[in-house]
């Protein structure tokens, strides 16, 4: 027996209208930023009665979703709105469980728990790449671990993911490109998951498209409507077919490195032709076949294919420009390889590979990774 399950996706122009359906008191989830940039007041102008929890932090804590817990209670709203990237939505998410599960751990969280959920949840995504409006998941950090802990569950989905692009016209293009490769890397992983199924892989192969073909002109050009809205839209199938499938082993890769808190889009994009090169050994006839339909010879070509995509996107291909773009030394990222491979090994997204790689395995894919060289092991 296996799930898919989705939210009620209302997408395109015009999509916020929905909101207007909604009576009642509203507790709006979302960060500082997005409120002072006026992003979140295209969501508070269709609701009539609202409160706004502003304090969620990129990589947000399980303290925060408490923080937000306790303001709820206060304000008790008849519905929750995460408005945000994906660390609003999983925090959003993280609320309305917990808001209506008092006695839950969050951190305990697990598949198989009994929870019900009676609030409606409504996710406004203002980014394309995490896809978290779409999936069961909520990632969230353990601050004196400094690592990420992933809950899943089926009452963890949205009721609601609007997904309009006009959230998404004043992302900024480096945003747009470290976004974009998260939801690439989503469907890829996805595609080549042990849990993979009949209903995810069709949506993996659209998202895949999708991003190849408007990736590259949505960073361009954020007045691209057509180009924004395609972006938009494969995150959120994307985030789909994460939500049935998993994500794989650009993520195990890339939560990893978040220890050097770098974008976490950045990070697995840039992890993906490793990690696909290294799992091809378990995967090939599912990379060929996800290649064929993009119109590529084989798995060598998808490689090659998304190197050239993430350089159309002004990023490097390997970890040794990325950390150094962020201040972070060879020594650091040696120092700390222990850590990384140690974290990567622990990582949630790792129970879902067809096979499970060594520590030595997980050792040279970072150190590859590192130099760009080409996986020969
Ligand atoms: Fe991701």
């Amino acid at each position: 027996m296996w799930w898919f399950s989705s939210p009620k996706i209302i997408f395109g122009e015009d999509s916020l209208e929905f909101l207007e359906k909604f009576d009642g008191k509203a507790l709006i989830v979302t960060d500082e930023n997005l409120l002072k940039a006026k992003v979140v007041e295209k969501v508070t102008e269709k609701l009539n009665e609202y409160d706004v929890f502003d304090k969620v932090e990129i990589d947000p804590s399980f303290e925060v979703v408490k923080k937000a817990v306790e303001h709820a209670k206060r304000y008790k709203p008849d519905f929750i709105v995460g408005v945000g990237g994906g660390s609003s939505l999983d925090v959003a998410k993280g609320v309305r469980l917990v808001y209506d599960n008092p006695d839950v751990v969050l951190e305990e969280v697990t598949p198989w728990t009994e929870l019900k959920v009676k609030t409606e949840l409504i996710l406004i995504p203002t980014a394309s790449g995490s896809g978290s409006e779409a999936s069961n998941a909520i990632v969230l950090t353990k601050r004196d671990e400094n690592r990420k802990i992933a809950s899943i569950n089926p009452a963890i989905m949205a009721d609601y993911a609007i997904v309009d692009p006009e959230m998404v016209k004043s992302l900024p293009s480096k945003v747009a490109a470290f976004t974009g490769l998260d939801a690439l890397s989503h469907a890829i992983d996805a595609y080549v998951s042990a849990w993979k199924n009949d209903f995810t892989d069709g949506i993996c192969i659209q998202a895949c498209k999708l991003l190849f073909k408007y990736l590259h002109r949505a960073y361009k050009n954020r007045k691209d409507e057509k180009a924004v809205e395609k972006v938009h839209n494969a995150a959120t199938l994307a985030g789909l077919a994460i939500g049935s499938s998993q994500a794989g082993l650009s993520h195990t890769i890339g939560h990893s490195l978040s220890i050097f808190h770098i974008p976490h889009g950045f990070a697995c994009g840039i992890a993906l032709p490793y990690t696909i090169q290294y799992y091809s050994k378990f995967a090939k006839e599912y990379y060929d076949e996800l290649a064929y339909h993009l119109g590529f010879q084989d798995v060598n070509e998808l490689v090659v294919k998304i190197k050239d995509l993430i350089r159309s996107l002004d990023t490097p291909t390997n970890f040794k420009e990325l950390l150094k773009d962020y201040n972070i030394t060879e020594k650091q990222f040696l120092d700390n390889l222990d850590t990384l491979v140690y974290n990567a090994s622990m990582d949630n997204t790792i129970v879902t590979l067809l096979e499970i790689p060594s520590e030595d395995d997980i050792r040279k894919l970072f150190i590859y990774a590192y130099e760009g060289k080409d996986v020969d092991f």
